[in-house]
């Protein structure tokens, strides 16, 4: 029998409530399909600096290196406020993600049938939604050098610098351009290359590789113009690759269109070496130790690591196939439109959801 090894990192806030459900689920699956699955549980954010007084214990990190997926809940909490950014919980994230060389961020954003009505945005303009935000992790604004704060004649001046360099820009397009070959073979590439020199290369780069994907459809957007489309005609969109920051931005609005953030799974990888895969909320300090969270983001970022990650995909179908059910059931959590639905807790969805397999 085939055995995985995955690290779980349930970290703070809703995570270890939603990490329950989602392991219970993979455990079913693993079942049906035959497969193992050996957890080792470690801590990250914020229970990591209560124990070690770090938000990414050595420990950790190493157990993710040498295993096969991590699958992460979520960090932070308002308690740590107080600390030094590099000692706060996220930083301890940042970290697993650069220590890991997870440069490409997978965001599928698809909206679920019996959602559809409940959308914040009309009905015709969300039901057709199935695209995937491809979004550089490690480069960019967020990473570059120099940045940083110094006294010049007009008062304080602070700086960050948005660099990326045609290795980092070619890597990440080639993801976007093969899973646009594995889906409707159109890509749009988002930029601001009317403005920026960074966003020119960017461009010029995309279009070099383009010419190795030939089936592939390719435009180009200016990220103010992306943003309006994704709410405008949001269906024109297949693949989307975009930088850091772009990328940050507009894969946060294309979430809203689904109608709650605790439907959606993202998945972090490179191209060898184990990927992270986590829901694209946070740790939701308000509604911690309630027992009201929705686990379906968490259980669907485990379908990605069961598809890609070890190439489980039927397990992976099973558990999105569950989440899809419950919903057309009428099995809401209090995140989600409850009119006339059945509002169900964390531990209850949970039950419900293994109940649909
Ligand atoms: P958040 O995503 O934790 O919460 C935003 C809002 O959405 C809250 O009202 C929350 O109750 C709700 N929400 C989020 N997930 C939910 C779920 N599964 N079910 C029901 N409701 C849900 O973002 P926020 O409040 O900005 O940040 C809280 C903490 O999480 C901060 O410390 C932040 O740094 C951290 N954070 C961590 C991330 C990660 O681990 N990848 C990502 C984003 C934020
Ligand atoms: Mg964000």
């Amino acid at each position: 029998m085939k055995t995985y090894n995955v690290v779980l990192l349930p970290g703070d806030g809703i995570g270890p409530e939603i990490m329950d459900v989602a392991t219970k689920t993979i455990d079913y699956v693993a079942q049906k399909y035959n497969f193992g699955i050996e957890y080792e549980q470690k801590l990250i954010g914020g229970s990591a600096i209560d124990k070690y007084n770090d938000p990414l214990p050595e420990e950790t990190l190493k157990a993710c290196k040498s295993s096969d997926a991590v699958l992460l809940s979520a960090i932070g909490s308002p308690k740590y406020d107080a600390l030094p950014r590099e000692k706060r919980p996220e930083s301890g994230l940042l970290n697993l993600r650069s220590g890991l060389g997870l440069f490409a961020n997978i965001r599928p954003v698809k909206v679920w049938p019996a959602l559809i009505s409940e959308s914040s945005l009309k009905q015709e303009i969300v039901q057709n939604v199935d695209l995937v935000v491809v979004r550089e992790l490690t480069g960019g604004i967020y990473f570059g050098q120099p940045k940083g704060r110094l006294q010049s004649e007009n008062g304080e001046r602070a700086f960050n610098t948005m660099t990326y360099s045609t290795m980092e820009i070619d890597r990440i397009a080639r993801v976007a351009f093969e899973l646009a070959t594995d889906r409707k073979k159109k890509l749009c590439s988002i930029d601001k290359a009317n403005v920026l020199d960074v966003s020119q290369l960017w461009r010029e780069r995309v279009i070099e590789l383009s010419y190795n994907f030939p089936k592939v459809e390719l435009n180009h957007l200016y990220v103010d113009n992306a943003a309006m489309q994704l709410i405008r005609q949001p269906d024109q969109f297949d693949v989307i690759l975009t930088g850091n920051l772009f990328g940050d931005i507009i894969s946060d609005e294309a979430a809203m269109l689904t109608g709650s953030i605790g439907m959606l799974p993202s998945a972090s990888l490179r191209l060898e070496g184990p990927g992270l895969f986590e829901p694209v909320h946070g740790s939701a300090p308000d509604i911690a130790n309630k027992d009201i969270a929705n686990p379906m983001a968490m259980v669907l970022s485990a379908a990605m690591m069961l598809r890609v990650g070890l190439k489980e995909n039927n397990a992976a179908d099973d558990l999105e196939n569950a989440i899809d059910k419950v919903l057309k059931d009428g099995y809401r959590t209090s995140d989600l439109m409850t009119n006339g639905k059945k509002v169900l807790g964390c531990r209850e969805m949970g039950e419900q959801i293994l109940m649909s397999l």
